[in-house]
């Protein structure tokens, strides 16, 4: 499952699309954590896709990963700043990738 504490225990290493990417990262096979609020374990997440059907505001967007070792696709939270904290996500994603910090 992602680490809750990922903003204590990682480092921001890149920004993707507005968003942060916590580290470590080595790509194709090691992508790290996407997000903030919503943050996706992107080394957890294999692509089952039920938050980017059920979230009511559309955070997630598919990106192509080719060569990651779990799937190569990933739900990436795209508009993690139109949240509304309902945590569908977290409770339908079967791998436990997603956190939502709702404080
Ligand atoms: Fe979407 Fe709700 Fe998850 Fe926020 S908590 S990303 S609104 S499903
Ligand atoms: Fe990935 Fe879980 Fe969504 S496996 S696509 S984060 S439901
Ligand atoms: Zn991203």
């Amino acid at each position: 499952a992602i680490d809750p504490q990922f903003h204590e225990n990682r480092d921001q290493v890149d920004e993707h699309e507005g968003h942060s990417v916590w580290g470590p990262v080595d790509e194709p096979e090691e992508l790290g954590i996407h997000g903030t609020h919503v943050a996706v374990d992107f080394d957890i997440c294999l692509a089952d896709g039920a938050c980017v059907e059920d979230c009511p505001v559309d955070v997630f967007e598919w990106i192509d990963t080719p060569g990651h070792p779990e799937s190569e696709e990933k739900a990436d939270p795209a508009n993690e700043v139109q949240c509304i904290d309902c945590m569908l996500c977290v409770d339908v994603c079967p791998v436990d990738a997603i956190d939502v910090d709702a404080g």
